[in-house]
């Protein structure tokens, strides 16, 4: 199946094969998005797209990818360059998580976390804007973490990677103010997907975790309104605004406490 490429309406999802990713692509078909699925999955994304078009009749296009490969995001930019196909809205949402103390995990998955969350949706980023700016239209959407404002220990790869992607993203709405191409950065706090599913995080009590339904629809609802920066659920944002407020010995000692029992 191919998206129409005439309809302005057509968004990439990179981390479509679950969480917080299937949603976002749920909720884009439900408003008439034909859509790009990428992520490592094959099989997960052709689900998906099944159930899209059934219930939305929602073109989609499979794309599985791999984006700690770092030629990853050149391939899916050419695919679809091949295929006349242009991307209104872009949705970097692909990411993994990893616990541990930094001096003793791994390299290589210290590496291949930052290729995946850094260095694959800033080339997506820089792909894809550029075409956007090109024709003044289109929207990025990037999913960042409430860890995005807090030193995490035990965390501290994944908290920094989210840090970079909060800030990228608030430095490109000022390149692009007054244009049409508008730049958002979701900050989920701790959502119930497959990603906290076996971390500390999943014991949390119920009260303190999002189910990612609701959490897509905020990040979509956001980025239709060109917010740059949305954290997801009121208890986050007062969380966040909180810690803004905070001397910055104070938040690194809230980002050790958060850290207490987690981690190798
Ligand atoms: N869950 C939370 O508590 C939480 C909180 C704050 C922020 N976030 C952020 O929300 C985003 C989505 O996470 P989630 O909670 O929905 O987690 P998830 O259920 O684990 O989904 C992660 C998605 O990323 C894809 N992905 C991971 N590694 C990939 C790779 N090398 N290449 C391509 N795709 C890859 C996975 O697809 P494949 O495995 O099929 O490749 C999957 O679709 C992430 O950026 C995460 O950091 C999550």
């Amino acid at each position: 199946m191919t998206p129409r490429a005439d309809e302005g309406r057509c968004a990439l999802v990179t981390g479509a094969s679950g969480g917080i990713g299937l949603e976002l692509a749920r909720v884009l078909a439900a408003h008439r998005f034909s859509l790009v699925l990428v992520a490592r999955r094959e099989e997960k994304l052709q689900d998906l797209a099944r159930t899209l078009k059934a219930d939305h009749g929602t073109e989609v296009m499979v794309i599985a990818a791999d984006l700690a490969d770092p030629a990853a995001p050149r391939m899916v930019f050419d695919r679809l360059a091949d295929a006349g196909l242009q991307i209104d809205l872009l949705v970097n949402n692909a990411g993994l998580l990893r616990e541990g103390r930094f001096s003793t995990m791994s390299l290589d998955e210290q590496l291949q976390l930052l290729q995946v969350n850094v260095v694959a949706m800033t080339a997506l980023s820089r792909l894809f804007v550029a075409p956007m700016v090109a024709r003044n239209h289109g929207r990025i959407l990037n999913v960042a973490s409430v860890a995005a404002f807090v030193p995490v220990a035990n965390l501290a790869v994944y908290a920094a990677s989210k840090a970079y992607v909060l800030s990228l993203g608030e430095a490109l709405c000022q390149e692009l103010s007054g244009s049409k191409v508008t730049v958002t950065t979701l900050c989920p706090g701790v959502t119930d997907t497959g990603m906290v599913q076996g971390t500390n995080f999943g014991n949390l009590p119920r009260t303190m975790i999002m189910d990612a339904k609701t959490v897509a629809r905020e990040g979509y609802r956001a980025c239709m309104a060109g917010k740059p920066v949305h954290v997801a659920g009121m208890a986050n944002e007062l969380a966040v605004q909180w810690i803004k407020y905070q001397p910055s010995w104070l938040v690194r000692a809230v980002g050790g406490f958060l850290a207490k029992g987690r981690g190798g």
